[in-house]
């Protein structure tokens, strides 16, 4: 982990649930669904989609949750450029209107795959949902439906989200620090 560390919290955890109950508040009548199907991407999305889920809970939406895990970052902060699913969902969301979660829309390249494999396996819609938006790095054209915060281009961890696999653990996010010769954030 070293040596890198972490410095400024960017959001407290107040602050992000705070922002995920008006996110909910502002989706959750576009989710009505006899099929709604959650799909989170792995990891990065795991401590978002749990928090959305049971705000989801108190609007009545009772979706099915599945999970899918694709990899496209080495152990840095930068994309290999591709995007490979390493474990697929398990549900079949044929006729489904899912509801696509991921922790941060970057590059475009992740939630692109991940829309395009669910719109291939013959759901009915797909509808995106990230905690974080850095618009400045984007290379493949998307937008998700909803975004709870869009930042500048600077690397964070928490909530879910890692450095190196650390990190996924803080309850708030944080920008990481690099030393000069590292990242090119
Ligand atoms: P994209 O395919 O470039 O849009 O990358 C999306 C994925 O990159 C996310 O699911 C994250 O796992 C990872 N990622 C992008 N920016 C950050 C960051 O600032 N911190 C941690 N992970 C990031
Ligand atoms: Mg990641």
């Amino acid at each position: 982990m070293d040596p890198h560390h972490i410095r400024d919290i960017v959001y407290t955890d107040a602050q992000i649930s705070r922002r995920v109950d008006e996110m909910v508040d502002a989706m959750a009548d576009h989710c009505r669904s006899d099929n709604l199907v959650m799909i989170g991407i792995l990891r990065g999305s795991f401590m978002f989609l749990a928090d959305l889920v049971r705000d989801l809970y108190e609007h009545n939406l009772h979706p099915r949750i599945d999970f899918i895990t694709l990899e496209s970052y080495g152990s840095g902060t930068e994309s290999s450029g591709s995007v490979k699913i390493t474990k697929d969902i398990t549900v079949d969301v044929a006729g489904a209107d899912i509801l696509l979660i991921d922790d941060i829309l970057d590059t475009g390249r992740t939630l692109t795959y991940a829309k395009d494999h669910l719109t291939q396996l013959g759901a009915r819609s797909v509808k995106t949902c990230t905690l974080l938006d850095k618009p400045s790095r984007r290379i493949v054209p998307i937008e998700a439906d909803h975004v709870g915060f869009t930042i500048e281009d600077f690397f964070v961890v928490g909530y879910g989200l890692d450095y190196d696999s650390y990190y996924r653990e803080l309850p708030y996010l944080a920008k990481v620090t690099f030393t000069p010769d590292q990242s090119n954030h």
